[in-house]
């Protein structure tokens, strides 16, 4: 197998935490750079070639952790358009060559995240899907306060989601993934059990308290743990900010966060990460005036966190994609940043998202210091395909967004 530094280059980054290894679970990581999951690359329901070339290539310049893109659990209410695939035995065969090629190029950990549309999901006629008249799934028919789409899902419907959860991370496992990451952020469907707004169920599914409405995620990470075996990583994400709510607020108190991340430890999470619009921003100022929720995550729990947000880039994800504020380059800056917040114990690993798509080479750049003629990103041209195959026609994330 290939090794992706020359040892001498290791024994030089020793001081540099930003590339020394990292222990999670029983598995070691190389730096504390990650590409996140980005869907992109999917057609058909299913990864394309170009993924795993993709994959593949930001793999051999360096971070020590890839995320495949959000993929589903093979369950009609998980699939929503054909440019995001579906994790399941239809699939494996495409799933088994990017992970492949992934792993060919030498000690990178591979997890592979496990995503679910919940009530976003909209079917738009003329759009391949095979099931077409099922209704979309969530916690309690709501995508956000006074706005509804689909219906609540029955004890039943839990069942088979999380045993269709459970399949899908059988087959990372089989294919030789490291691990999975369970999608609990963005407003999707996990996410929208955490959420308050989202989350009314009377049953043992919801309640007053974060800890509380975690119920479901844990019941799935705890059936996965089970499945899977004890050195199967299992990553879990999750933000306070929603694709249709920037403001919105899991916790409304970092108290609250303790609690929640000891039920998902106990059903068996291995590392936490924490999915913020901006890396180092102050999560509640009024009670400390540097802390991010990364930073507090990583008070109320022994295991490994990991962060992401705008790293290198002056706008974050929604701003950008959403907003139309094409974002400067702030590498070197941020680099710095990145480096303090690691020293400072504020998180354990980094991720980059749109600054590694412009920039596969972003971690070999960061190693040599090189940040001459690095890539702007932009999204109609870094996303044109992606684009293409997304159907915008309707589609309620895009609807009644509340902003900053
Ligand atoms: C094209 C695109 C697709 C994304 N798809 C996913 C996804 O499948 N799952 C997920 O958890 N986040 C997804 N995200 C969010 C990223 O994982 C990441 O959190 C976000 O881009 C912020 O990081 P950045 O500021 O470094 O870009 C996506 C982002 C982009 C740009």
């Amino acid at each position: 197998m290939q090794t992706n530094y020359a040892e001498e280059d290791v024994l030089k980054d020793t001081d540099d935490l930003l590339f020394s290894p990292l222990r999670i679970n029983t598995t070691t990581v190389r730096n504390r750079f990650l590409l996140p999951a980005m869907q992109r690359g999917s057609r058909g329901y299913k990864p394309t070639v170009g993924m795993a070339d993709t994959l593949r290539s930001t793999a051999e310049r360096g971070p020590g952790i890839i995320i495949s893109e959000g993929a589903a659990p093979d369950h009609p209410a998980g699939y929503w358009q054909p440019a995001f695939s579906i994790l399941g035995r239809d699939t494996i065969k495409e799933w088994g060559h990017v992970v492949r090629e992934v792993l060919s190029t030498g000690d990178v950990v591979l997890l592979m995240q496990l995503w679910h549309p919940g009530a976003l999901r909209l079917v738009v006629d003329g759009i391949e899907n095979p099931h077409p008249d099922h209704p979309a799934w969530s916690p309690s028919g709501l995508i956000q306060e006074g706005r509804t789409n689909g219906v609540a899902m029955s004890k039943q419907d839990l069942e088979d989601t999380k045993n269709a959860y459970v399949e899908s991370a059988l087959i990372a496992q089989r294919l030789g993934a490291h691990g999975i990451e369970l999608h609990c952020a963005h407003g999707y469907l996990l996410d929208l059990f955490l959420w308050h707004e989202t989350n009314r169920r009377t049953d043992e599914y919801g309640g007053e308290t974060l800890a509380d409405r975690a119920a479901y995620p844990a019941e799935i990470v705890s059936a996965i743990r089970a499945a899977t075996g004890p050195q199967f990583i299992i990553s879990v994400r999750f933000s306070q900010w929603k694709e249709v709510d920037y403001g919105a607020k899991i916790a409304a108190h970092p108290d609250e966060l303790g609690p929640f991340l000891e039920r998902l430890q106990q059903a068996g999470a291995d590392v936490f990460h924490v999915s913020a619009r901006r890396f180092d921003a102050v999560a509640w100022p009024e009670l400390d005036s540097r802390r991010s929720v990364a930073s507090w995550v990583k008070t109320m729990t022994d295991r490994p966190v990991m962060t992401i947000g705008s790293v290198g880039l002056s706008t974050d994800l929604a701003s950008d994609v959403f907003d139309n504020q094409d974002p400067v380059l702030q590498v070197e800056d941020d680099i710095i940043r990145v480096r303090r917040g690691l020293e400072a114990g504020d998180f354990d690993m980094i991720g980059v998202g749109r600054a590694q798509i412009s920039n596969p080479d972003f971690v070999e750049r960061v190693r040599r210091a090189d940040y001459s003629n690095l890539r702007d990103f932009r999204k109609y041209r870094d996303l044109a395909e992606a684009y293409e195959s997304y159907s915008h026609e309707g589609q309620l994330v895009d609807q009644s967004r509340k902003k900053d």
